[in-house]
């Protein structure tokens, strides 16, 4: 049976949620856009989600970046520039405390703004890859962010192919990641999911590779059949905070 918690009752599922940790040898976290947004990144199915305002196939896809090469290019630079100005918020820098000290043990996420590895998180299994870095897609070399910026070719093959270094609509994971996040998730005696709609294959199988007990935080209830354990309903940050000061 899932035990609910929201509102006034959150300080209490929290203090459920700070004695699984202590009890838990093997916790591991997931985390989605809605990880992000208390620092100001735009999550994609929520109240002012980006894909309310944009089709992701339209834009985020290989199809797009092959065959619509300028408007995939705005979008992902209007998308990085915007980046300059964000942060890793408290929410971050828990988990990143969290995991010095042995509580959790790793980070599989489907965000791709580098916020959990700035807030000092070690073992972060980045699977829809890292927005931050550029690469060529027809050689496959490193390249400069400011050459993407600036619409230039890869100065290695001279192709107009760069992009950035996320996975797009039509294409796979990146394997190591994956294998990693999926291995750490089968050892997890504690599943901890933030700030995602598990909409999206096929991170949103990984849940249900947890043998442990299974635990959402997000701001809405978005489970259909994942049978979580507890679900705590309000802002990462916010509960992350209140977790901390259980958890001591
Ligand atoms: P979604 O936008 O689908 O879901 C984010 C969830 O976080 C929603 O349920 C929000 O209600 C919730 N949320 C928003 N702010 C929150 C907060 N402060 N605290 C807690 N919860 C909050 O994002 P993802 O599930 O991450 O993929 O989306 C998965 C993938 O879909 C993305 O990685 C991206 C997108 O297409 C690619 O681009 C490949």
């Amino acid at each position: 049976m899932t035990n609910i918690f929201t509102g006034k009752s959150i300080k209490e599922g929290v203090k459920i949620l700070a004695r699984i940790m202590k009890e838990s040898k093997y916790a591991v976290v997931l985390t989605g856009a809605g990880m992000d947004t208390e620092s100001n990144i735009p999550d994609f199915r929520g109240e002012d989600g980006l894909w309310r305002k944009i089709d992701p196939r339209v834009v985020a896809s290989i199809d797009t970046f092959k065959e619509n090469y300028t408007l995939f290019r705005e979008f992902y630079s209007e998308r990085i520039e915007r980046l300059n100005f964000v942060k890793p918020h408290v929410g971050h820098y828990i988990l990143a405390d969290f995991e010095m000290r042995g509580i959790i043990k790793s980070i599989a996420t489907q965000n791709v703004s580098g916020l959990h590895r700035m807030a000092g998180n070690k073992k972060v299994y980045e699977l829809h890859g890292n927005i931050r870095s550029i690469r060529c897609n027809n050689c496959g070399k490193e390249a400069e962010m400011e050459d993407f910026l600036s619409n230039n070719k890869c100065a290695n093959c001279g192709e107009k192919a760069l992009r950035p270094n996320v996975v797009l609509f039509g294409e796979v994971l990146p394997f190591n990641e994956w294998i990693s996040a999926e291995s750490d998730i089968k050892k997890s005696d504690l599943l901890i999911v933030i700030g995602t709609s598990l909409e999206v294959y096929p991170v949103n199988q990984l849940p249900m590779l947890s043998k442990g007990r299974l635990v959402l935080i997000n701001k809405e209830d978005v489970d259909t059949y994942y049978n979580f354990d507890l679900k705590l309903i309000g802002k990462a940050g916010e509960i992350l905070r209140e977790l901390m000061e259980a958890y001591e």
